[in-house]
């Protein structure tokens, strides 16, 4: 716990760099000095990203844009060899790319559902499956997910999301076991309310975007600031992290603790989200 690692001159690859916490993780990542591969499908916000990571940072740093669909399985041995490629190393991949979702579960279609398994479920294991055996032939890695409190306390609206979002809390969990003693490092990280644009992305019922910043999502923590949570954590080795300033970082321990209670506690918290967005 004491272990403070650098990233200083660390490759760092970030998915979901287009936006919000993977924004604010690039640029928090390039002020200490570490070469990035910023991954989403929006190239141009990615390259006005590099740009800005490159003018912004410390000497050592550089940062490239390398545009990808987690979704699109077939694409990503090649992603991962022109990753490579860039800086002859990873030693760092952080699966942050997702999607969320504002929707009851009685009017949410079992395409919403595979939709969101497809990007914040499968995505996370394509890629990773596509890293890590290359990071055990150099002998070195570090895997990192953004999985979420709703991976860890069932929220209203988002039986998909939590469904997805538990999903990889267990599988990055799983993949520590087997390859800790390969030299590789996992970390989970929870955040709670971020403010990004991840409500206005969400998915309702019927695949379209929720298109608002709902009233959790505006008054949560900055995207810088779980960034410099993020990082600080990682770099005193931190296996999981949680993130976030409001109630929901204390219905964690909650749920770990009471989880009756918390039970009891997210009907309040039905009843709150469907009075504010309408929902059925
Ligand atoms: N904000 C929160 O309160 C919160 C809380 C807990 C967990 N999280 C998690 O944090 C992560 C980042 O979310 P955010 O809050 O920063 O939301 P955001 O601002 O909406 O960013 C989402 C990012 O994911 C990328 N993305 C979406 N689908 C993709 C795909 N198919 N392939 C590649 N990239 C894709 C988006 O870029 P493109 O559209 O350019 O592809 C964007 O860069 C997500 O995994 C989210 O579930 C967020």
């Amino acid at each position: 716990m004491n272990r403070r690692k650098s990233f200083e001159n660390q490759v760092v690859w970030i998915t979901g760099a287009s936006s919000g916490i993977g924004e604010a993780l690039a640029l928090a990542f390039a002020k200490r000095g570490a070469k990035l591969i910023l991954s989403a499908r929006s190239t141009e916000k990615l390259e006005a990203l590099a740009q800005k990571c490159k003018e912004m940072a410390a000497d050592t740093s550089d940062a490239i844009a390398l545009t990808l669909d987690v979704t699109d399985e077939a694409s990503l041995a090649g992603k991962t060899k022109a990753a490579w490629f860039t800086f002859g190393q990873v030693d760092l991949l952080i699966n942050n790319a997702g999607i969320s979702q504002r929707s009851s579960f009685l009017t949410t279609s079992m395409e919403t559902y595979r939709t969101l398994f497809e990007v914040d479920v499968f995505g996370q294991i394509a890629l990773t499956k596509a890293v890590v055996p290359l990071m055990i032939e150099q002998g070195f890695g570090h895997v990192a997910v953004t999985a979420s409190v709703a991976g860890k306390v069932g929220a209203p609206f988002r039986t998909g999301y939590c469904a997805a979002k538990h999903a990889v809390m267990g599988f990055f969990d799983a993949l520590r076991t087997e390859v800790t003693d390969k030299n590789i490092e996992v970390t989970t990280i929870t955040p709670g309310y971020i403010r990004t644009s991840i409500s206005e992305n969400a998915l309702t019922g019927d695949g379209k975007a929720f298109g608002k910043v709902d009233s959790n999502i505006g008054k949560g923590m900055s995207a810088d600031d779980c960034a410099e949570v993020i990082i600080s954590k990682m770099e005193k080795g931190v296996a999981e992290i949680p993130v976030g300033k409001g109630m929901e970082m204390v219905a964690l321990k909650i749920k770990r603790w009471f989880p009756t209670l918390l039970l009891k506690m997210a009907n309040g918290m039905y009843k709150k989200a469907a009075k504010e967005n309408d929902f059925e």
